[in-house]
């Protein structure tokens, strides 16, 4: 349905997943976009400062290619899922550009052609960071000082000139002061990195949406607005639901995620259409939502048992209707 209107449809997928028999045939059947959950993070890439290791990649990517999937890559730069060796190899400014800029060519080059798609730089914007301009203190703003945001995304670009480069957030869309403050910095971000001609292509709402906290409403609507405004595309990249702390069970749950999903889809689509909608896993078995909250019963699209269940419905009516 998605790609009869010129959509991608994808989902999160660790390698070790392709084992369930069950869950690859539902991917093949159900998704057209793959993006590894883990595999492409340094911790799984660089088990040593000199070494590479894209096994749990090439897995995925064999599937991939074997069923005609598209895949988008999972990610250059985060805060976390780093090698413990990582920071104490950070020495100075010259040694992380180095370091940084040489797993970037790397990994560009062993994922190419398959990967045209990347998250960038993930979760850099921190509210509750001391910083003025909002900045997470991260291993790599210690190393490289503010401006390693657009550096990264222009030694990406310089590697391949091709690719669509992605900065993926979460929380976006929350309507409580964390959500309000993270667009305001984000945006100023962004702007920032436009006027600096910085090659960034999209945004990714990460969506993994806690559905007790309200939404951001009209300043939500207006921040994408803006965005979209500044030459920048919108995904969702992650979609999920914690539904941990709504109250009721049963279908008075189920309706009442149904609905929230529905208002968030129609709030982000406002300002213009989402070609490109993953969600961060595609079965209810074994996700990293179960393993979060214990029982994440509807949380994805496929139930435990791979059958369609109440997102997969408000997928199709709240996305592929709009
Ligand atoms: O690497 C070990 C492996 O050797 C061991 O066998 C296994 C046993 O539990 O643990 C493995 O590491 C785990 C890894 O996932 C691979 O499964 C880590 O403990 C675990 O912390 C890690 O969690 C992932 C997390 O990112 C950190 O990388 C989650 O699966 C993954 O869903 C989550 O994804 C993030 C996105 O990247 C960014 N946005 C938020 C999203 C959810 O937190």
């Amino acid at each position: 349905m998605a790609r009869k209107k010129g959509r991608l449809y994808g989902a999160a997928v660790k390698s070790s997943q392709l084992n369930d028999h069950r869950f690859a045939e539902a991917l093949k059947r159900e998704v057209a976009l793959l993006v590894p959950e883990g595999e492409l993070k340094w911790d799984a890439l660089r088990p040593s400062p000199a070494e590479f290791d894209f096994s749990g990649y090439h897995r995925l990517a064999q599937f991939a290619q074997a069923n005609s999937l598209a895949m988008r890559g999972h990610v250059l730069v985060w805060h976390h899922a780093n090698p413990s060796w990582l920071v104490p190899e950070l020495k100075n400014k010259k040694t992380a550009e180095k370091i940084l800029r040489a797993h970037i060519e790397r990994v560009v080059a062993e994922t190419s052609p398959m990967i045209r798609n990347w998250d960038v730089v993930n979760e850099a914007i921190d509210p509750r960071s001391p910083r003025k301009d909002g900045l997470r203190e991260t291993l790599w703003l210690k190393a490289l000082g503010p401006n390693y945001i657009s550096q990264v995304f222009h030694y990406a670009h310089q590697v391949d000139p091709g690719l669509t480069l992605v900065y993926n957030d979460f929380g976006l869309e929350r309507g409580d002061g964390y959500g309000y403050a993270k667009r305001k910095l984000l945006l100023n971000l962004l702007k920032k990195l436009k006027t600096k001609n910085v090659p960034i292509h999209a945004l990714g709402l990460q969506s993994h949406l806690r559905c007790h906290l309200p939404l951001g409403g009209r300043d939500f609507t207006e921040f994408l607005k803006t965005v979209r405004g500044l030459g920048i595309e919108i995904y969702i990249t992650e979609l999920d639901l914690d539904l941990s702390r709504v109250p009721g069970e049963g279908y008075e749950r189920s309706t009442f995620a149904q609905n929230y999903v529905q208002t968030y889809l129609a709030m982000v689509q406002e300002s213009g259409s989402v070609n490109t909608l993953l969600t961060w896993g595609l079965s209810d078995r074994r996700s990293w939502l179960e393993d979060a909250l214990g029982d994440a019963q509807g949380s994805l699209p496929l139930d435990t048992n791979y059958q369609r269940g109440p997102l997969w419905e408000s997928l199709r009516s709240g996305w592929l209707r709009a």
